[in-house]
């Protein structure tokens, strides 16, 4: 039988591509687990003992507290282990809805398993530097969405003196506390809470930045919606000391978040950019000197908002990863 004519270098692209695609397979050791799914939190609790279980010399689980209904609040440090390492800190699952971003948490930690010691950047990454990765901060809520009602944002705790649950834990940081773009009111869902840190989701991730401060260099926050990098301030409409160069490694990292599917990202200093709000986990950070703090609002822009489809994890991550590797490349780079 005669070969049908296809150009030759089409052939050899496709196989390239397949090569590549296949050749981090047997690095995949969480086996059965859908990367491509939204998971419930039972099966993300369980995911993060088998990821630390799988891959002991890259992955290890701590615990950093508990959550107002009793849930374990588990971190993943994902690099190899050496002395002295700075560390980047990354959170997902602040606000309960939004889904795509502890999906992002966990592609990061399987990509950076399943790539180190077979992808340059990813292996010096994790060489040089541990990541910090919290899957959900706000797991009770995160399982009130999946149990309630879809659309919820806020913790779960209870208000003294109203019949209204939870505050929203990126309103709840010392940063400008309640002062602009925030509410005092528990019905509200931008409750700013009865002081900073009176949740405990939001007081056990700042204990852990405050103890580990000598090391964390960078803080990444995941949210979504709205294709956003934004950096501090949120609180104030002044900008940081860093500014220049804050915005120069945003501008950076959404040109290259857009090589792989064109997907658009505005950045810039959180209260010009979308709107002034107090009490911001990234402004918080950033004031305790950590200089590169970043959030991301991942996709889309709000044909499907919160509720994202399936079908666009895998790109919606892919295109992330790439942005964070660059962030963290850069950190790498501009340790201090
Ligand atoms: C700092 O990080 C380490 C893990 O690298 C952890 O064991 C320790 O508890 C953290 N410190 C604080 C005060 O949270
Ligand atoms: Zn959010």
């Amino acid at each position: 039988m005669e070969l049908p004519l296809i150009p030759t270098n089409i052939i050899l692209i496709d196989n390239l591509q397949n090569v590549l695609n296949g050749q981090f397979n047997n690095r995949v050791r969480s086996t059965g687990y859908q990367y491509e799914k939204y998971n419930n939190w039972e099966k993300i609790e369980a995911w993060t003992a088998d990821i630390a279980n799988e891959n002991p010399g890259l992955v290890s689980r701590l615990q950093i507290g508990t959550t107002f209904e009793g849930r374990p609040m588990y971190l993943l440090k994902v690099g190899k282990p050496s002395a002295n390492k700075k560390a980047i800190f990354m959170d997902c699952g602040f606000h309960a809805r939004e889904w795509i971003s502890p999906a992002f948490c966990q592609w990061f930690v399987r990509e950076a398993v399943r790539t180190y010691g077979k992808e340059t950047i990813m292996t010096q990454l994790l060489d040089n530097l541990d990541f910090y990765v919290l899957p959900v901060l706000n797991i009770d809520g995160y399982v009130y969405t999946w149990t309630n009602n879809r659309m919820w944002r806020k913790t779960r705790s209870v208000n003294a003196g109203s019949s209204c649950i939870g505050t929203d834990p990126n309103r709840n940081f010392n940063a400008g506390w309640c002062s602009v773009g925030a509410s005092g009111r528990p019905c509200d869902d931008t409750f700013c809470g009865t002081k900073p840190e009176s949740e405990k989701e939001t007081k056990a991730l700042a204990d852990f930045i405050r103890g580990n401060l000598s090391t964390i260099k960078a803080y990444l926050t995941i949210h979504s919606y709205s294709q956003l990098l934004l950096y501090p301030y949120s609180y104030t409409y002044d900008v940081t000391k860093d500014n220049v160069e804050l915005h120069a490694i945003s501008k950076a990292a959404v040109k290259e978040l857009a090589t792989l599917h064109g997907t658009k990202y505005t950045y810039g200093p959180g209260a010009s950019t979308i709107y002034p709000a107090a009490g911001g986990s990234d402004d918080w950070a950033y004031d305790q000197g950590i200089k590169y703090s970043f959030t991301f609002e991942l996709r889309d822009t709000g044909r499907y908002g919160f509720v994202l489809p399936e079908s666009q994890i895998k790109p919606t991550c892919e295109e992330t990863l790439i942005a964070v590797k660059y962030i963290a490349s850069y950190v790498l780079e501009h340790l201090y």
